[in-house]
């Protein structure tokens, strides 16, 4: 099936069967490699893109369904200049990363969030990135990160 996506400000003729995930059509058709796979089946937040603006779990939505959409992954979180975003900072000056796999998820889960809420409070912030899991065990980072970023 062709169809056309909006990923980065840029459009894309794919052609892929229908039931094809995001994912997939992101990491293996575009070479955009930011969104990881972790669980496959929308569990863990390793693969979280933002759709219009709001986190999507790219592993479980077919990339059919999301032409008119504006689909944002990890590389297109920083400026058109090529600055990082302040996220991005903000997660290097916390080493808010240990093996890091689950960042990806976590920078487009808070980007998400802060688009919302450009101040949130702790809570918020732990409630929003609930579902993004961390093996590591960097929670506390992540969440300084984003506080930081926030400030
Ligand atoms: Fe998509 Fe885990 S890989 S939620």
């Amino acid at each position: 099936m062709s169809f056309t996506l909006k990923v980065n400000g840029r459009a894309h003729t794919v052609d892929v069967p229908e039931d094809t995930p995001l994912l997939y059509v992101l990491r293996d058709e575009l070479g955009l490699n930011g969104a990881k796979y972790g669980c496959g089946v929308g569990q863990c937040g390793a693969c979280t893109v933002l759709s219009n603006g709001t986190s999507l779990r790219s592993c479980v939505v077919p990339a059919a369904r999301l032409g008119g959409r504006e689909l944002t992954t990890l590389e297109g979180l920083r400026a058109p200049d090529g600055a990082p975003h302040p996220l991005q900072k903000a997660f290097l000056a916390e080493q808010a990363g240990q093996c890091a796999y689950c960042i990806p998820g976590m920078l487009m889960a808070a980007a998400a969030l802060l688009r919302e809420k450009p101040r949130p409070s702790e809570a918020e912030i732990r409630t929003a990135l609930d579902a993004n899991l961390c093996r590591c065990g960097s929670h506390n980072r992540i969440v300084r990160a984003i506080q930081r970023a926030a400030a």
